[in-house]
């Protein structure tokens, strides 16, 4: 397993263009699902979970090509996948929890999924309860059975009206799912409480672009008039909000200058305004934003929203930040309350943090203190790598394979940047033939 050697102390300043967004090219990768004609995807982000839902693509019967970007999605006809029905399996669902949106798009289009339920991950439980109650409420019958996802309903979804709220606002993968089954249903669908994630929108406006007919796009509401069919479109993935928010939250506390290209700044709104609260000046173009910073940032609350809220994805980074400021800080998590992994990991930097339930009341230091650390979640990973840019001597973040899933080399794009950063090859310790 890689890790990730850092040396504190340097400021990020640069340009870069953001990658494609992870959690909106996983959606719409599953869509092609819905049809048996070509989708083609541009600005397509090198990933590890990106590879992992085209391998479970494969596994149910899309044709993947993929070259400088781009990716070329077609999936079998209806027939053949009636006739030879696949599986998304365990090995590959259980390491990736997005991989549950492919089940919407195949009991729409086939009548039939056998999809293995994702497992809890670092953040939680993470239960698909709002994912079958969507479905279902369409019809599609989906029951648990040996730890799969099970339908079999053999005919049309049918049109309704469904409510996708819960204690933790909306459901984004449930909305993708139960969206895009509703675009094959019988009738109308009326989606209330749907998220509305900026992911959310990219892929309604795809599913539009496939002939769906959808109402109410970037609302609470989507109204759906299923059609008989979609046929196969293009489209050009947006820039990745939660990359860019990294490395400008990395420009705020390392009192640098940065600018990301290729990123819509209303999508980063909640983070922007928070970095502006802390200190640091932040300007925007259409699609570029600048965060730049000359002095220690000032603490600043947080709580974890829903979008247009604060996006969960940054509360480590933002806590990182928040480590290093000046006086006391009170993070909330709403959204996945044992959000939380990367507390310890900083408490091992020297950072002061206590924790209570779903909140996070951080003390800022002057500086951390090198040391090595164990990345847990992709996000809290990163973060990780933020705190070695702050903290005094060197830093090890190991098990980079997290970060990997959702930041196309990091290592060097950080490097771009200015930071002190290299990859190590962690030595394999083979308990067969121990070196000792
Ligand atoms: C998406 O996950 C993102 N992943 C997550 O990003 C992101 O943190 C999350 O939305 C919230 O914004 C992708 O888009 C691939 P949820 P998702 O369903 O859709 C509970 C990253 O780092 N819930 O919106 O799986 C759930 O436990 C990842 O890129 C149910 O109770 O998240 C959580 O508390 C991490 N029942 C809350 O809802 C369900 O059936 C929101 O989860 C589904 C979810």
């Amino acid at each position: 397993m890689d890790r990730l050697v850092v040396n504190g102390g340097a400021r990020l300043e640069g340009r870069l263009t953001a990658s494609g967004s992870k959690n909106a090219v996983l959606p719409l990768m599953a869509a092609a699902l819905l049809t048996d004609e070509p989708v083609v995807l541009h600005r397509v982000p090198a990933l590890r979970d990106v590879t992992t839902m085209g391998l479970i693509l494969k596994q149910l019967g899309v044709e993947l090509q993929a070259e400088d970007g781009t990716l070329v999605l077609q999936a079998a006809s209806t027939e053949s996948l009636r006739d030879e029905p696949r599986e998304a399996s365990y090995d590959l669902v259980s390491t990736m929890r997005a991989s549950v949106c492919v089940l919407g798009p195949l009991v729409a289009r086939v009548g039939q999924a056998r999809v293995s339920l994702p497992g809890g991950c670092v953040l939680g439980v993470r239960p698909v309860d709002m994912h079958m109650k969507g479905l279902n409420a369409l019809g599609a019958r989906i029951e648990v059975d040996g730890g799969y996802l099970v339908s079999d309903v053999g005919r049309r979804l049918q049109g309704s009206r469904l409510f996708l709220g819960s204690t933790f606002g909306s459901s984004v993968l449930a909305t993708a799912n139960v969206l895009m089954a509703a675009t094959l249903a019988e009738g109308t669908t009326r989606i209330t409480s749907a998220a509305m994630e900026p992911e959310i929108v990219q892929l309604v406006t795809l599913l539009q672009s496939m002939g769906a007919r959808i109402t109410g796009i970037g609302g609470p509401e989507l109204l759906v008039e299923g059609v008989e069919r979609l046929s196969g479109t293009e489209m050009t993935t947006q820039g990745d909000r939660i990359e860019a928010g990294t490395f400008l939250i990395g420009a705020a506390m390392t009192r640098g200058d940065v600018t990301i290209d290729g990123v819509d700044p209303s999508h980063l709104a909640a983070v922007t305004d928070t970095l502006g609260q802390a200190g640091a000046e932040v300007t925007c173009g259409d699609d570029w934003i600048r965060v730049q910073a000359d002095r220690r940032l000032e603490s600043t609350d947080v709580t974890t929203l829903p979008y247009p809220g604060f996006p969960t994805d940054l509360q480590a980074q933002h806590m990182t930040a928040m480590a290093v400021a000046r006086g006391l800080s009170v993070i909330t998590e709403r959204i996945f309350p044992d959000r939380f992994m990367h507390v310890a990991e900083l408490l091992r930097l020297g950072a002061d943090i206590r924790k209570e339930g779903n909140q996070a009341i951080v003390s800022g230091c002057e500086r951390l203190s090198g040391a090595p650390v164990m990345a847990s979640d992709l996000r809290a990973s990163a973060a990780l790598v933020l705190a070695g840019l702050v903290a005094e001597g060197q830093t090890e973040v190991r098990r980079v394979y997290h970060i990997d899933r959702g930041y196309e080399r990091i290592d060097a794009r950080m490097a771009a940047l200015g930071a002190e950063i290299r990859r190590e090859k962690q030595p394999h310790l083979d308990p067969q033939r121990p070196d000792w």
